[in-house]
């Protein structure tokens, strides 16, 4: 979507992943501590995001969203104002729908009376669901509608489309979001982390800056993910140009965590946009290379073992896109140290891991294919 935001994925937290409908003021007020207190904003992490179940069960009688006053007692202005204090910004959360996924009123019919309420309190982020009834219109509608809705408030809102992939929403998402969930919910475990990686392939050729594929939210220091398949989830996250929204309480996050969250050089290559987003370039049963060409003629590369054993993950510089040079640099994205290598580039990955580096050398030879262009907003 061509309104100036997200030209690089959008970074911040959500409360879903860890506290789904449990959402108050004190929650949202203490995560913008941490965020800074944390070191997340300094890394580049901005949206302090609210999801469902904020309001009242109704509107009011001028037809207003209602911010529940048990949940958040000095309304959502206030909220605003103390998230912009710290130097951060505020999300908000409704579907394009009649009600909400846990059923509290949505938007679909109210988009403008919606968005001029959240301009007025000074929201800069709206997650917009799929949820409730949607009256006969086929998602590009509706959420076009909220599109032109948020443009006419006249305030710069991240526009983040929550429709699950349906219609394929990565064909038509450009000129109408600022990125689009493209799977059902992320869940705290490898195996739903996995399966929507698998879902990713092939979508790369449809995003760019201002419009990027959502594989959804981050599950590192969540549920049962450990500290090595935090490593590898935020390392493939990153390449693919997520945006790079964490799920877990980051008031009391474990040292590990906050580290795998805070990795610039993973996070740089998040917000390199000069290249494509990254994608599988082979697959040998459990052993995966993914890589990201980099704008500055280096390649990012995801060495990935989905088995449960250490393995040798191996690929080439050529099959890298890399032209052939008498040796080449690696960094170590996790390690932080630099090596050289020939042009077999390979690394020992324990199970559910992944390495991460930064290949330079031999120039690209392979050219980045051209994205294809998905509508007016283009790439
Ligand atoms: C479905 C979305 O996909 C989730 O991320 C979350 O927003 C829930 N709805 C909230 O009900």
């Amino acid at each position: 979507l061509e309104n100036g935001l997200a030209r690089t994925p959008q970074m911040g937290w959500n409360d879903w992943n860890s506290f789904y409908c449990n959402v108050n003021e004190t929650l949202i007020r203490q995560s913008a501590d941490a965020m800074v207190s944390s070191g997340m904003a300094a890394a580049g992490y901005t949206y302090v995001n609210i999801d469902d179940c904020w309001s009242t069960m109704s509107r009011n009688s001028s037809g207003n969203l209602v911010p529940d006053p048990q949940k958040f007692p000095s309304g959502m202005k206030a909220l605003a104002d103390y998230v912009h204090s710290k130097g951060l910004k505020l999300g908000i959360y409704s579907s394009a729908g009649t009600t909400t996924c846990a059923g509290y009123p949505a938007s679909l019919g109210h988009e403008q009376q919606d968005a001029n309420l959240w301009a007025s309190w000074g929201i800069d982020y709206l997650k917009y669901d799929n949820c409730g009834d949607h009256q006969g219109r086929n998602g590009q509608q509706r959420y076009t509608a909220m599109r032109d809705a948020l443009a006419a408030t006249g305030r710069p809102i991240v526009y983040s489309l929550c429709n699950w992939g349906q219609e394929s929403v990565w064909t038509w998402g450009m000129p109408v979001g600022n990125s689009w969930r493209n799977t059902g919910d992320i869940g705290s475990n490898w195996n739903s982390i996995m399966g929507i990686l698998d879902q990713q392939v092939g979508l790369d050729a449809y995003s760019g800056p201002g419009g990027w594929n959502d594989p959804d939210m981050l599950e590192v220091g969540v549920g049962s993910v450990t500290g090595t398949e935090g490593r590898a989830h935020f390392s493939l996250w990153s390449l693919l140009n997520a945006p790079l929204i964490a799920g877990n309480d980051i008031r009391t996050m474990s040292s590990d965590t906050r580290t795998i969250l805070t990795n610039t050089e993973v996070i740089a290559v998040n917000q390199d946009w000069g290249g494509r987003q990254g994608h599988k370039i082979s697959d040998n049963g459990n052993l995966e290379v993914w890589r990201k060409p980099m704008s500055n003629g280096s390649v990012a590369v995801v060495l990935l073992n989905r088995g449960t054993s250490t393995s040798t993950v191996s690929t080439t510089a050529s099959a890298l896109g890399l032209g052939s040079a008498a040796s080449y640099s690696v960094r170590d994205l996790w390690a932080h140290t630099t090596s050289s290598s020939s042009a077999t580039i390979s690394a020992s990955v324990p199970g559910h891991g992944a390495a991460m580096y930064i290949v330079t050398g031999g120039g690209i030879v392979t050219p980045t294919p051209t994205p294809t262009p998905t509508g007016t907003g283009g790439i």
